[in-house]
């Protein structure tokens, strides 16, 4: 019976509440960021911030599990409706930002010229390629591909998730690494959204890199 359970709901409610709980507080309530912009500025970095964390988790319970972590079997469970749910959540950030960018809403994405700065770049395309990386292991829950083994161990495998896990990171360290280093500029004296998504990078990184087989 205990094997049966499944933490995936509650794990899910109580981290996007934080998440978006977290980009109120720091853009409305101690920033001065007006509320017509929550339902998609702010509802967005809620969102990937969110998808980050539950990604994380997803990648790194089965690995910290490994290395001798309480890990309840509800928990681990949880990881393929977190993989499935992290990467709906990322496609609507993705789409939301499609929409978005522009040099109004993210100056600091552009030169005066209206281009994309270098740093922009690295970290847009990285986030391109994490989203990628991320729909082709969702693709191999599909039956029909299960039945090949080689793409499946491939794509399953330790080399992989690490690759996966670290365009991610990539995204975020360029977008944000300016601004964690200037913590008179946080916005209501809170850590950017990057820098606490870095966070639990770094931390789902070192399970995955040590605890996995
Ligand atoms: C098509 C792919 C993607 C695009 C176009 C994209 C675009 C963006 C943009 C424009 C921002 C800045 C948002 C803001 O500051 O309001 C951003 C932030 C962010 N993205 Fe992505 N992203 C993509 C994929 C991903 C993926 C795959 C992840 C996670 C694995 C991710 C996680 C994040 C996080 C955590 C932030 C930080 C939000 C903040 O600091 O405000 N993104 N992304």
């Amino acid at each position: 019976m205990q094997d049966k359970q499944n933490a995936a709901a509650p794990i899910i409610a109580v981290t996007m509440s934080f998440a978006i709980g977290y980009a109120i507080l720091r853009y409305h309530i101690l920033g001065d960021v007006p509320w017509k912009d929550f339902p998609f500025l702010i509802l967005n970095k809620g969102l990937s911030l969110g998808a980050f964390i539950i990604l994380s988790f997803n990648f790194a319970l089965g690995p910290a599990k490994k290395l001798g972590l309480p890990v309840s079997p509800a928990w681990l469970n949880a990881r393929k409706a977190l993989g499935m749910s992290g990467f709906l959540f990322i496609l609507m950030h993705a789409l939301i930002s499609f929409m978005l960018f522009s040099p109004a809403v993210f100056g600091k994405f552009f030169e005066e010229d209206g281009t994309l700065t270098g740093v922009a770049g690295i970290s847009m395309l990285a986030g391109i390629l994490a989203f990628v990386v991320l729909w082709g292991l969702n693709l191999s829950f599909q039956t029909y591909l299960r039945e090949d083994k080689a793409f499946i161990g491939f794509i399953t495998s330790r080399k992989f998730l690490i690759w996966a896990l670290l365009l991610g990171g990539i995204h975020v360290i360029f977008m944000g690494y300016s601004g964690w280093l200037n913590p008179a500029g946080w916005n209501g004296g809170l850590p950017p959204i990057s820098l606490v998504a870095f966070v639990f990078f770094a931390i789902g990184y070192t399970l995955n890199l040590f605890g996995r087989e």
